[in-house]
């Protein structure tokens, strides 16, 4: 496995993999890699010839306020994880490589990004767009790895790719949880003991609401409840929103149309945002009844 730093160098590797139908995978991350990265590696491994992983704190996509100086970063770690996962080469720019001086141009997908964790955090996803598309220009990758953990993201991405034909499948993984049911994140760190304790209400929560849904509960409110009922017994967590969306389009959805919806949501443990979403599916015979 390589470490490259510079866009030359990752050209260069790239480039000599050029034969005619090797395929290439790509996973972006932030680094301080968990077994949530992984589990995107892994199945890049299975589904590629080549496996791209970068690591970059993308300081586009934090606001004033947020935790860019603080986010957790270990290349050294991440790089022996990377290695024994199989990975071929790690990219780890500097800042100036992907924005260079006088850098001015950035990709926004309009609509997708106004609601849910784009209405608290204006410019987040402009950030995520810009280096996702700097990055598959880079390493025009066959196929992209995202999380569902973050879905938002994942729909987002999904658009911008579709829209500018840039040319890479994107594959959605599943949520890698903690045994308690925590969603695995790199931020799970800054949590206190007890903050850490309760986090697992937030999973436990989405999952009370999807069984409300599976076994037929058609009002959104109720659905709602039995989440907020739940993360209320924890005194330190607070929601900062919970909706029902389309999985496409993130537009609110009433479950009484008998199709999935994705119940999303943001809760602050302390200080720390933390998003977890789970598919709600109405049951089979309300499925029917709407074909
Ligand atoms: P980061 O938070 O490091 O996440 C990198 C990828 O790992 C994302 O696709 C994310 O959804 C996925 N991921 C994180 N936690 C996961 C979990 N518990 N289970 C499964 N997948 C998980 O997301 C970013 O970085 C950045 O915004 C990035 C896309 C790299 C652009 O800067």
């Amino acid at each position: 496995m390589r470490l490259v730093r510079l866009e030359e160098e990752l050209r260069e590797e790239t480039g000599a993999w050029g034969a005619p139908g090797t395929t290439l995978g790509f996973v972006p991350t932030m680094g301080a890699l968990h077994r949530g990265h992984i589990s995107l590696v892994q199945r890049a491994r299975v589904e590629c010839d080549r496996v791209v992983v970068s690591v970059f704190v993308n300081p586009t996509q934090f606001g004033p306020g947020e935790d860019l100086q603080r986010y957790p970063r270990n290349l050294e770690r991440d790089c022996g994880l990377l290695e024994s996962e199989g990975a071929d080469l790690v990219f780890a720019p500097e800042p100036g490589t992907i924005y260079p001086e006088g850098f001015s141009t950035f990709v926004e997908v309009a609509g997708l990004t106004s609601g849910l964790c784009g209405a608290s955090r204006p410019g987040h996803f402009r950030g995520v767009t810009t280096v996702c598309c700097v990055l598959f220009r880079m390493i025009e990758p066959d196929r992209s790895y995202f999380g569902e953990k973050d879905f938002q993201q994942l729909v987002v991405v999904r658009r911008m790719v579709s829209d500018l034909r840039l040319g890479t499948e994107i594959v959605a993984c599943p949520t890698v949880r903690e045994p308690d049911g925590l969603a695995m994140s790199s931020r799970n760190s800054y949590l206190s003991p007890e903050e850490r304790r309760q986090a697992p209400l937030i999973h436990r929560g989405l999952s009370r609401a999807a069984e409300a849904a599976r076994e037929g509960c058609t009002d959104l409110d109720e659905v709602k409840g039995c989440f907020m009922e739940t993360v209320s017994e924890g005194g330190l967590l607070s929601v900062s929103y919970l909706e029902a969306v389309d999985p496409s389009t993130l537009e609110s959805r009433s479950l009484s149309e008998g199709r999935p919806l994705r119940l999303l949501t943001a809760v602050y443990a302390g200080k720390t945002r933390l998003i977890d979403n789970v598919e709600l599916v109405p049951p089979a015979s309300l499925r029917r009844s709407r074909c």
